[in-house]
């Protein structure tokens, strides 16, 4: 446990498994900085989630950890899993489970991916340039029910001795309004587009988001203007022009294939920041919890080859939906833009003409760019 100068922004740190650990370093740096610049200080406690809460006390997320989540004003996640825990164990003891349950006993329904490309990474997509230049979208994803969470479920054995895999999509009217109504809000603050996307052509529940969409929209959101797509065509029309999207939202299976999608068009899922909100209560709080999208890559774990961006890019937007911090959280990727400027870059984004760095020396340059700016 370490802790920071006392405040009343409570922050649980969850570095999890793989590289979390790295990249959580150098967000930690940048959470420093301003406390050291006077600037905004934080409570930070630092708990054990996914393998690592495994290996020290047999569960992926304590009943402790979880309440220290729930007390907190938001939790900064790492990654979990890896091949250490993987096969050998039983489902509800998988480190997976550790952001499952958080996500759930959170209640951290409207989860917000963006997908922006940085100029000067717009050559490291697998797409042309052209297509993804200047790219700005965000992908809400629903995140506490859906197919993830749905009963019936389980593997049953029929009369005949043969398995039966079963996985329930199931969504309320209320659970889908609630996430349509964040992401109109978000779309007003931005391009003002919205497009629901989802199988309406084979799944009642489909339909069922589209006409809750249609209502809400009717109701209180005429002035955004309301798409709907099939996520078969979302993927494609993803990587074919990515730039006809604002604001994508869907249910929680096709949210998470969406997001890994629109990831890579920002040239690495090394880059890509989320946050995840519940709803407010009286006072205007939510529940949030923020992490990189991209997981656990045990693969390069502890090589200090990780790109520490998503994660750092993660607090940027904590400051931003949790503390009503907007110039601070521009502060920080203002300095994630002039370091990539800078010619740095870790593996994973790695260019013909440019050099290769350490996660180490990307957190380095990133705290050079905010010692300048502050
Ligand atoms: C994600 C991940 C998770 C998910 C896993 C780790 C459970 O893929 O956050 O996108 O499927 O939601
Ligand atoms: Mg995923």
């Amino acid at each position: 446990m370490t802790q920071t100068r006392a405040s009343n922004r409570k922050v649980l740190v969850l570095a999890g498994d793989g590289i979390g650990p790295e990249i959580m370093r150098q967000t930690l740096r940048v959470i420093e900085f301003f406390d050291q610049h006077r600037i905004v200080s934080f409570e930070i406690t630092e708990g054990l989630v996914g393998g690592a809460a495994l290996d020290e006390s047999g569960v992926p997320l304590t009943d402790q950890t979880m309440a220290e989540a729930l007390a907190s004003d938001a939790v900064l996640f790492g990654a979990v899993g890896g091949p250490k825990w993987d096969d050998t164990l039983p489902f509800e003891l998988r480190p997976e489970r550790g952001i499952l349950r958080l996500r759930k006993e959170m209640d951290l329904f409207a989860n917000l991916r963006p997908a922006v490309v940085f100029d000067a990474l717009a050559d490291a997509s697998s797409l042309k340039r052209e297509l993804v230049g200047g790219l700005d979208l965000m992908i809400v994803r629903e995140l506490t029910g859906g197919i993830y969470f749905g009963e019936p479920r389980g593997v049953e054995t029929l009369p005949d001795g043969s398995r039966r895999g079963i996985n329930t999509e199931v969504y309320t009217e209320a659970e889908i309004e609630r996430v349509v109504r964040a992401a109109f809000d978000l779309a007003r603050k931005r391009s003002r587009r919205l497009c629901e996307v989802d199988k309406a052509n084979v799944m009642e529940s489909g339909g069922l988001w589209r006409d809750v969409a249609q209502k809400v929209h009717d109701s209180d959101y005429r002035d955004v203007e309301l798409s709907f797509m099939y996520a078969d065509n979302c993927a494609m029309q993803l990587v074919r022009n990515p730039k006809q999207f604002d604001v994508v939202v869907t249910s929680n299976l096709f949210g998470d294939l969406l997001s890994d999608c629109a990831a890579m068009l920002t040239g690495s899922l090394g880059m890509l920041p989320s946050a995840s909100l519940g709803a407010p209560d009286a006072t205007g709080r939510r529940k949030a919890l923020y992490e990189p999208v991209h997981g656990s890559a045990p693969d390069i774990a502890g090589k200090d080859r990780a790109n520490p961006l998503a994660c750092i890019l993660s607090f940027a937007m904590m400051l931003r939906y949790s503390f009503d911090m907007p110039e601070e959280a521009d502060l920080v990727e203002d300095a994630v833009r002039r370091a990539l400027a800078s010619g740095v870059r870790t593996s994973d984004i790695v260019q013909p003409n440019t050099g290769r760095v350490s996660t180490q020396v990307m957190g380095d340059t990133v705290l050079r760019e905010l010692e300048k700016a502050a």
